[in-house]
């Protein structure tokens, strides 16, 4: 893989919980030699709790507040990296200006049935933590997919491609197109 030397624009990795936004993230990271960063992690090390330990006590409002505040900080500093955000985070109209302000935006889009089989089991979203996580992970991705896709530069399924994949295609399309 060639390497990019300058990137233009930070990348910003959207998408649904179990898109990959984290692994394709580090993997492009190494690919294209620019820092990643994730705003999830970094909530979490500030807060010094886990997500899920932030709604439970705090509740998912308080956790929205500062997923906007980090993205808003983040965006503001003038390196240039990728960064992965939480699934929630292009919901709020704010955020979305946010992102497309912040860079290129890479939407990683995924069918309900891969997130169910790639998260089965999974307990570190509070989100999915429900009778029936197949008919949550349905509901919300119907509710988000526009919020995603009016703020995507770009769209790659991903549910047949592994995370190195991903990150090859990726890579290949910012050397042309940012
Ligand atoms: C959420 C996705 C999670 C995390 C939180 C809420 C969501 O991030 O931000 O549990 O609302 O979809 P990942 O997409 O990295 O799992």
């Amino acid at each position: 893989m060639e390497q990019v030397t300058k990137l233009k624009r930070n990348v910003l990795l959207i998408g649904f919980m179990g898109s990959g936004k984290t692994t394709v993230g580090r993997k492009l990271s190494w690919k294209l030699r620019v820092p990643v960063e994730d705003t999830d992690s970094l909530i979490e090390q500030k807060a010094g709790r886990t997500i899920m330990e932030i709604f439970q006590t705090e509740g998912e409002e308080s956790f929205r507040k500062m997923e906007t505040e980090e993205l808003r900080e983040i965006c503001g500093r003038n390196y240039r990296r990728i960064l992965s955000v939480g699934g929630g985070t292009p919901v709020r109209e704010e955020n979305r200006e946010l992102l497309k302000k912040c860079g290129t935006v890479i939407y990683l889009r995924v069918k309900p049935e891969t997130v169910y089989e790639r998260l089965k089991g999974d307990k570190t979203r509070p989100l999915l933590q429900t009778e029936n996580p197949l008919e949550r992970i349905r509901e919300l991705i119907k509710a988000r997919e526009r919020a995603y896709e009016e703020c995507a530069d770009v769209i790659l399924d991903v549910d047949d491609l592994d995370a190195e994949e991903c990150a090859d295609r990726l890579a290949r399309w910012l050397e042309v197109n940012a």
